[in-house]
């Protein structure tokens, strides 16, 4: 098939596009590069063995995204493009409509006007709002509790509704639960603009001595050791879960299927700071300070659904993601070259 990525250069955009043109599909990189970097396009290519076609567009520019469309011969998107930072969406709330919202609207309408039918959405676990049970399953019902959170619960219906008006509509949301890790050959990797919101990545800066300490945000919490458990995914599992999604999709599902990408399996922040020290052969300084506000306890998935219908699970450990992060950080300190 020949897809467009849209955000194909960021974190998980760009592990996905490598693993789409591994598996013989045709990946087309859409982005404005407004939170990646330029210099991920040669590192691709090179990972990839051939030239990788790149497209800039904002998407929330309705005419260049038809026109886009319109050219282009798609037969699927993947949809990655939005801002995702949960504290700064609270500051802006706006601007996290205009873009997610608006990005999805274009690019929907413009898959209906040039006979693109397939779509497969970046969604999250973040969905499934404040108070579900754990282990997490696709027939919770879904909220949010700050203004990203509301676009992924908001993209999810307006997708939704579009394949109940389009029966040829064959939708994909996968709610990802919490994505780390990089490429093994430690040259692409996560490469957050400012100051990390995420634990992997702040812990990562920490170890190579861009930042003092890490901030545990709570060790009084009702878990094993007190502080909060996730659910970590390696990116390379990740990007399996889109390449088996569009299988899916292209074949056998009809209409919109939800299904969830995590191991199933959580780790404490404590876990997480004691299997990084290892890969990176020191302790790291780290400080205990208050909750966040907005955090909870526990957050894993039930992937079982995914294992039934995509014969998808993820399989790479937390010792395998914090190896793989550290090659990628210890090698790119400063991250992407401007
Ligand atoms: N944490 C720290 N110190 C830090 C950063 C995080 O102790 O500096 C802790 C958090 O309290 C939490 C865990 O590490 O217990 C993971 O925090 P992250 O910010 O990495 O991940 P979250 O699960 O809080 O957030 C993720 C996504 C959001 C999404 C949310 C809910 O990053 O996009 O899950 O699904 F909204």
């Amino acid at each position: 098939m020949r897809i467009l990525v849209s955000g194909g250069a960021g974190f998980i955009g760009s592990h996905t596009t490598l693993q789409l043109i591994a598996a013989g599909h045709d990946a087309v990189v859409v982005d404005d590069f407004s939170r990646s970097k330029r210099s991920v396009l040669p590192r691709l290519e090179a990972l990839a063995g051939r030239p990788i076609e790149v497209r800039v567009v904002d998407l929330t520019d309705r005419a260049a995204t038809d026109e886009l469309v319109a050219g282009g011969s798609f037969d699927a998107v993947i949809h990655f493009a939005g801002l995702k930072a949960v504290g700064e969406s609270v500051e802006k709330p706006l601007d996290y409509y205009r873009v997610n919202i608006g990005s999805t609207l274009s690019l929907l309408s413009a898959m209906g006007r040039h006979g693109v039918a397939r779509i497969v959405f970046s969604s999250s676990a973040t969905v499934y709002g404040a108070d579900a049970a754990v282990p997490m399953k696709e027939d919770l019902p879904t909220s949010a509790t700050n203004p990203y959170g509301w676009t992924k619960v908001m993209q999810e219906q307006i997708l939704r509704d579009a394949a109940v008006a389009d029966p040829t509509l064959r939708v994909a949301l996968l709610r990802y639960f919490n994505p780390v890790g990089a490429h093994a050959s430690g040259t692409i990797g996560e490469d957050p603009s400012g100051i990390p919101n995420n634990l992997m990545p702040l812990i990562a800066q920490v170890a190579v001595g861009r930042r003092d300490r890490v901030l545990i945000y709570g060790d009084d919490y009702p878990t094993p050791d007190g502080t909060g458990r996730r659910d970590y995914l390696h990116v390379e599992d990740l990007a399996a879960g889109h390449v088996a999604a569009l299988d899916r999709i292209g074949s056998v599902a009809a209409g919109v299927s939800t299904w969830n990408l995590g191991t199933g399996t959580p780790t404490s922040v404590k876990e997480m700071l004691d299997s990084f020290s290892r890969a990176c052969g020191h302790e790291l300084p780290v400080e205990v300070a208050p909750r966040r506000p907005g955090d909870i306890a526990e957050s894993y998935a039930d992937p079982s659904l995914a294992e039934a219908e995509l014969g998808w699970r993820a399989t790479r450990t937390i010792d395998q993601m914090c190896a793989d992060t550290w090659r990628w950080q210890s090698s790119n300190p400063d991250g992407y070259p401007d």
